[in-house]
């Protein structure tokens, strides 16, 4: 049975769509990456199954952690499943840790943010853009902390990122965003190798111009 099942998920903030018709699916174990560039909606997604979506915003139609649904049963319950199960690591690192943050590098922020959220041994770790801040040593580092300790817990993990040259490292699908649906998914290999909308042609090309190049084989 899959661990997350996404359907047909719309998130309106204000009466305004921002996520539409998002499916996504995630096998214990797996690894999902969620890439498109700036402002695709991935954070919004990521935050719909954490139930931690801005004030005013209303998520539908269906998130499924181990077949139960999370949306629209009233907040104790699915807190309580959502707290045992999951975990996130998050973009900004600063606002989930205080009054300690500015004592500690990025870095040390990341790998305070990761430790705190593995925890309590999750099923599903969702890491949304976890390298992003850090300079290129320290993000090899963390992604590789990363990958050891949900290979070694058998963690499941949504993935956000931008970066094509990590994905195809840590993560073996890949799911693409852009204006908040779903442009496409399939293999990471697929993904980068024989990408099927434009969108995502574009964004393998601009990944090509700065020197990267698609692997012959992804993990
Ligand atoms: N609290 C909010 N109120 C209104 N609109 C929001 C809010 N949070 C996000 N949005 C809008 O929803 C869209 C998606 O935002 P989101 O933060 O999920 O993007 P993202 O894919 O994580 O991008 P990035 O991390 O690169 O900024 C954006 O257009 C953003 O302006
Ligand atoms: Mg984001």
């Amino acid at each position: 049975m899959s661990l997350l099942t996404i359907a047909d998920l719309s998130v309106r903030i204000g009466g305004t769509a921002v996520v539409e018709d998002i499916a996504l699916e995630l096998a214990p174990g797996e690894r999902l990456a969620l890439i498109g560039e700036s402002g695709p909606a991935r954070s919004l997604t990521a935050l719909a199954v954490m139930g931690l979506l801005p004030d005013g915003a209303e998520a539908t139609d269906s998130i499924r952690l181990d077949g139960r649904e999370l949306l629209g049963l009233g907040d104790r319950e699915p807190s309580r499943v959502r707290g045992a199960r999951m975990a996130m690591v998050f973009q900004e690192p600063m606002s989930a840790l205080n009054p300690l943050p500015h004592q500690l590098s990025g870095g040390q922020r990341q790998r305070v943010g990761l430790a705190m959220a593995l925890a309590t041994r999750p099923a599903l770790l969702i890491a949304d853009e976890p390298t992003t801040a850090l300079d290129v040593t320290v993000q090899a580092d963390m992604l590789r902390l990363l990958d050891d300790l949900v290979q070694r817990h058998g963690t499941s993990l949504l993935f956000i990122s931008h970066d094509l040259a990590v994905v195809t490292q840590l993560c073996p699908r890949a799911a693409v965003l852009k204006d908040g649906r779903l442009a496409e998914q399939g293999t990471t290999a697929a993904v980068v190798h024989t990408p099927q909308h434009s969108y995502t042609q574009r964004l393998v090309t601009a990944a090509r111009a700065t020197g990267w190049d698609t692997p012959e084989a992804v993990r």
